[in-house]
């Protein structure tokens, strides 16, 4: 038997793949292949030697717990760190408002599971994470994208999206928003506009779920810390679903992510958890409470922070020096992303199609906008790849741009 399509159901039928799980399939398959699709982070910055040691120290078999099942909620000494890594981004939570979850991405899936109804609209950022568009559709939300300024979406039209819904008779349930080093564009929202957009939460009654994996990696030529502020530092009316990850920052093999939230609304979350994994690995999360512990996770921040500083200047130098004229960018200030606008003409997938040839693959700008735009645009990721091989994949590109049939570019 090969056709299942008649037990599908209907979910399970329009389920979303995420576009950039799809590209790290291809680059599973390709042998010489530059890859600036997922946006990984780079492996050799693992603090391997620290790992192997909590791991050996915690697998010695003296305590069973180590691989027993675990509290849903989450490891609890590791909810009792998470409050304190909270507090070092102003973030003022009690561990019952905290929930921890198999990578922020599954923070995503729970909001959406517990809180949309089929129909409901939620509203992204036009462009947005793909992974976050496949939890929400997932759920059969109604995604309505808003548009971005280079200081992050723009509030005017913000407000003239949800009046437009709410004329339709729609429900606006939630905004999905990613404010620092957003994926995929890199842009971070501005203190002003944070200020404002919990101002324009409370007024229109929506909820917001603050996305954050890459606030802690800022660049610091361009950014501050100050400036990363999150929105639920100043959610005095509980408008904020704040979710943050340890796989920018430590590993993401971990799966270990959180997020935070109204108690009440913690404990729907903790509920639908138990139907998907019943808990996060607890492994994994006894290995990274002790890397916080030890301090691994904060010692590692500036080393981290200077190396994809240094990988986001070896992109953009050669993204000048061979494309300056076909290509437009905004140079992010933190995260792992270049954002960039293609020549007049040129087209993602077309381009796509020809890096391929050309032994680069990248994610096409279209698969993070839910409005079937964004065809002129790609996403570059320059978290993974070594500096040589960032510069051999900016050549790629430049030869399979340069290689557009006649007509096709300005
Ligand atoms: C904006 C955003 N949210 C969520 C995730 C998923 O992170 P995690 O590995 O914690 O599930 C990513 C990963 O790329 C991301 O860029």
């Amino acid at each position: 038997m090969n056709n299942y399509d008649k037990y599908l159901s209907p979910i399970g039928r329009q389920l979303q793949e995420s576009a950039i799980r799809r590209m790290g399939t291809v680059v599973a398959r390709g042998t010489d292949l530059v890859s600036f699709a997922p946006g990984y982070p780079d492996a050799a910055l693992f603090p391997w030697d620290d790992l192997r040691e909590i791991a050996a120290s915690l697998l010695t078999g003296a305590d069973g717990n180590t691989l027993q099942y675990g509290p849903t909620r989450g490891y609890q000494p590791l909810l009792e760190t998470l409050v304190e890594v909270l507090r070092a981004r102003d973030i003022r939570a009690t561990i019952d408002e905290v929930i921890i979850t198999s990578g922020s991405q599954q923070g995503i899936d729970l909001a959406a599971r517990v809180l949309v109804s089929p129909g409901d609209v939620v509203l992204v950022e036009l462009p947005t994470f793909t992974g976050g568009i496949a939890a929400l559709k997932n759920a059969q939300a109604e995604l309505v994208g808003v548009k971005q300024q280079p200081d992050g979406l723009d509030l005017d039209d913000l407000d003239e999206v949800w009046q437009r819904q709410r004329r339709a008779g729609k429900t606006v349930k939630l905004l999905y928003i990613i404010p620092n080093f957003q994926n995929p564009t890199g842009s971070l929202l501005s203190l002003e506009k944070r200020r404002r957009l919990l101002e324009w939460a409370d007024r229109r009654d929506v909820l917001i779920v603050e996305d954050d994996p890459y606030g802690s990696l800022y660049f610091d030529d361009v950014a501050t810390p100050a400036e990363t502020r999150p929105l639920r530092a100043d959610d005095v009316n509980g408008r904020v679903l704040y979710l943050s990850t340890f796989s920018k920052t430590l590993a993401p093999g971990f799966r270990v992510g959180w997020m935070v939230a109204p108690a009440a609304l913690v404990e729907r979350f903790d509920t639908a958890k138990q139907s998907t994994d019943l808990t996060s690995g607890i492994l994994d999360q006894r290995i990274v409470h002790e890397a916080v512990r030890r301090g691994v996770v904060d010692r590692l921040a500036p080393t981290l922070r200077a190396l994809y500083r240094h990988k986001r200047e070896v992109m953009e130098r050669a993204l000048r020096e061979s494309l300056i004229d076909r290509l437009t960018w905004a140079s992010p200030k933190g995260g792992f992303f270049v954002w960039a606008t293609l020549p007049t003409g040129q087209t993602d997938t077309e381009l796509l199609e020809r890096a391929l040839d050309h032994g680069l693959v990248f994610v096409i700008g279209s698969a993070f906008f839910v409005d079937g735009s964004g065809h002129d645009t790609i996403r570059l990721s320059f978290s993974a790849p070594s500096p040589d091989r960032i510069v051999e994949g900016v050549n790629r590109l430049a030869a399979a741009i340069a290689a557009a049939p006649v007509g096709r570019t300005s």
